[in-house]
């Protein structure tokens, strides 16, 4: 019998029995939680850029759909340069996303329907146009504003070569000179993401002590924690060494090489660590974090955007004096194979309930290609983001002569399959609408089977695709820009969210405005178009959400279920019995009382591509 058929689950055990005692009243341990975007969530004021009006009004839609929390990225004063990633005040919120009494109003509006309220900390980098940064400039170089961030002198005659061999993640080098205010050529900057996004040095005890205020700011006013940005990020190798990627590995946040060399079957159990990533030094920031946030009422929360592999290492983010949460971008990027599944579900349980953390389980985010057309591209849609290392290889040969086939692209030729991300492709491929959403269906019905606490991404409730086609006059992400257009970047799956299919911008908007295009298909998959229509992927998330609750599967165990074959994911939780067939072929169901399932089942078999959850009836 293939051995990951046979799973035991001793950490299970473990996080049980927790759950049972301290655990009891920390939400966040199974909480699902609804990702708003703001620029795309919807618009209270009619200009074509969503705002905190916007999702105040349509925060009904959250309650009605039966999510725990939501997490809000950023709406802070910035140049918008990066999607507002590039924040250049901490402490208030940009004219075209409101005012910070419009953020207290969501919050309480929030509050009153019982949703807590997570915001988005940048602390890896600044806008260059912040205040601080602006300082640091007209400064010198050895002053106290430039120790905030981290300028060094050139290398070479004159200092003309970039300090060392960086790449920014989001395309070129990771390094800006400046001229000084004598008119001559400078120091050097670094900026891990775009040149408009300078790091700041986290070993300056002054930047440290004004995070902590930020902190302190937006926790006195009510926020229920916080989502951290570049959280394996923030601390450097001392003398910021030179670093060469070996073949085939990683060398920024940028993961399609990591994928190829795990399709290669290369893949590294520690992968080798650059010195701007994953360095130890993070870890007592974070403790001082957890210090400050435990002084508050109310369970507040930090999670981790890390891309860390593999998860045991991840896991050292969420020990019980640091993060409470860190995003599991290792199940995100996992192919839609029971195998892979099944091994990163284990793996991850374990992992997480090793330090006493929730795992947590994500598929769609602001940065990656949405699952509803990631899980029919090649390659069962494993590894297709900008940001990310996986475990995973595929399950065999045939797995990889799949990803290498050829593909159509959208304009009809054909060409190989790349391997790594279409983001890091000039060669979108437009793969099956159909299967992708039935896939997607699935695997959300499995994701939120499971124990732990599940991430949502706004749009994925009415099966929003990717969309592959903006043109490139209306594109905003710099790596679209950075990269001459080779990576197309973030922008589609952060097209603005059809609400109303007859009104304007889908109801986006009230004046038909909408800071991207969005394509004609979005009539029929509006959200009023979905609402009480059985079938339809809002009803399923409602229903799978409701079932979650009311089962208490958040904070459920696993017993693994072997019966039902290698292609199929099989478990019970908390009584109910979920099984998500992944292969080719019909699966033979068990007698009992099918409680939903990602699509109609017309006889007692489950199609491919199909999760049911369902109450075995006991055998006499
Ligand atoms: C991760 C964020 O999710 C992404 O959108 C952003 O571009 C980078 N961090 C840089 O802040």
């Amino acid at each position: 019998m293939d051995p990951d058929t046979t799973l035991d689950t001793p950490a299970l055990d473990v996080q049980q029995e927790a759950t049972d005692t301290q655990y009891a009243d920390e939400w966040w341990r199974s909480a699902v939680i609804y990702q708003i975007y703001p620029r795309s969530f919807a618009d209270g004021n009619g200009d074509g850029m969503g705002d905190l009006a916007g999702i105040d009004m349509r925060l009904g839609s959250l309650h009605d759909l039966g999510v725990d929390a939501i997490w809000l990225s950023p709406f802070y004063t910035s140049p918008q340069r990066d999607g507002g990633y590039d924040v250049a005040d901490y402490r208030d919120v940009d004219p075209r996303f409101g005012t910070l009494s419009d953020f207290d109003a969501l919050l309480a509006h929030a509050h009153s329907l019982g949703l807590k309220v997570i915001v988005d900390l940048v602390p890896n980098h600044s806008s260059s146009d912040h205040v601080w940064f602006q300082e640091a400039l007209a400064a010198s170089p050895g002053s106290a504003e430039r120790a905030r961030y981290l300028f060094r002198n050139g290398k070479g005659p004159g200092g003309d070569e970039a300090p060392n061999n960086w790449e920014s993640v989001f395309g070129g080098p990771a390094w800006t000179r400046v001229t000084e205010a004598d008119g001559t050529p400078g120091q050097w900057y670094l900026h891990l993401f775009d040149s408009s996004q300078p790091d700041f040095d986290w070993t300056n005890r002054w930047v440290r002590d004004e995070f902590i205020g930020i902190l302190r700011f937006w926790l006195d006013r009510g926020a229920d924690g916080f989502r951290v940005d570049v959280a394996h990020g923030l601390v450097k190798a001392e003398g910021l060494p030179d670093w060469t990627a070996e073949d085939g590995a990683a060398t920024t946040m940028s993961m399609g090489s990591a994928l190829e060399s795990d399709l290669l079957g290369h893949a590294q159990q520690d992968p080798a660590t650059p010195p701007y990533w994953a360095q130890d030094g993070v870890h007592e920031i974070y403790r001082e974090w957890h210090q400050v946030l435990a002084e508050y009422e109310g369970d507040r929360v930090l999670c981790a955007e890390a891309w860390v592999e593999p998860l045991a290492r991840l896991a050292r983010w969420v020990r019980d004096d640091e993060m409470h949460q860190a995003f599991n971008f290792s199940y995100l990027e996992t192919s839609w194979s029971a195998t892979a599944l099944r091994r990163v579900i284990a793996a991850s349980l374990e992992a997480f309930g090793d330090v006493g953390a929730p795992s947590t389980w994500v598929l769609s985010n602001h940065d990656v290609i949405r699952h509803a057309t990631r899980l029919a591209m090649p390659g069962h849609g494993a590894q297709v983001t900008e940001a990310a290392v996986s475990d995973d290889q595929p399950d065999d040969a045939h797995e990889l002569d799949e990803a290498l086939e050829p593909v159509e692209d959208l304009d009809g030729t054909t060409t190989a399959a790349s391997l790594t991300s279409p983001l890091a492709s000039d060669h979108p491929t437009a793969p099956d609408p159909v299967l992708g959403l039935r896939r997607a269906r699935a695997a959300t019905t499995l994701m939120l089977a499971l124990p732990g606490s599940a991430y949502l991404y706004q749009g994925e409730e009415l099966g929003l695709p990717e969309v592959l086609d903006i043109p490139a006059d209306r594109r905003e992400d710099p790596v679209f820009f950075r990269t001459d257009g080779e990576r197309m970047g973030r922008d589609g799956c952060r097209v603005p969210l059809p609400w109303a299919a007859e009104s304007p911008a889908y109801g986006f908007s009230t004046t038909g405005e909408s800071w991207l295009p969005q394509p004609d298909l979005w009539r029929e998959l509006a959200r009023d178009a979905q609402h009480g229509v059985p079938g339809s992927t809002l009803e399923l998330y409602r229903a799978t959400l409701a079932e979650r609750s009311r089962r208490d599967m958040g904070t459920g165990t696993i017993e693994w279920l072997t019966d039902y074959g290698a292609d199929v994911v099989a478990f019970v939780n908390n009584g109910v019995t979920v099984i998500a067939n992944v292969g080719e072929f019909a699966v033979e169901l068990p007698v009992g009382d099918v409680l939903l399932s990602s699509e109609a089942l017309s006889e007692a078999a489950l199609p491919t591509d199909t999760t049911v959850w369902l109450l075995v009836t006991p055998a006499e």
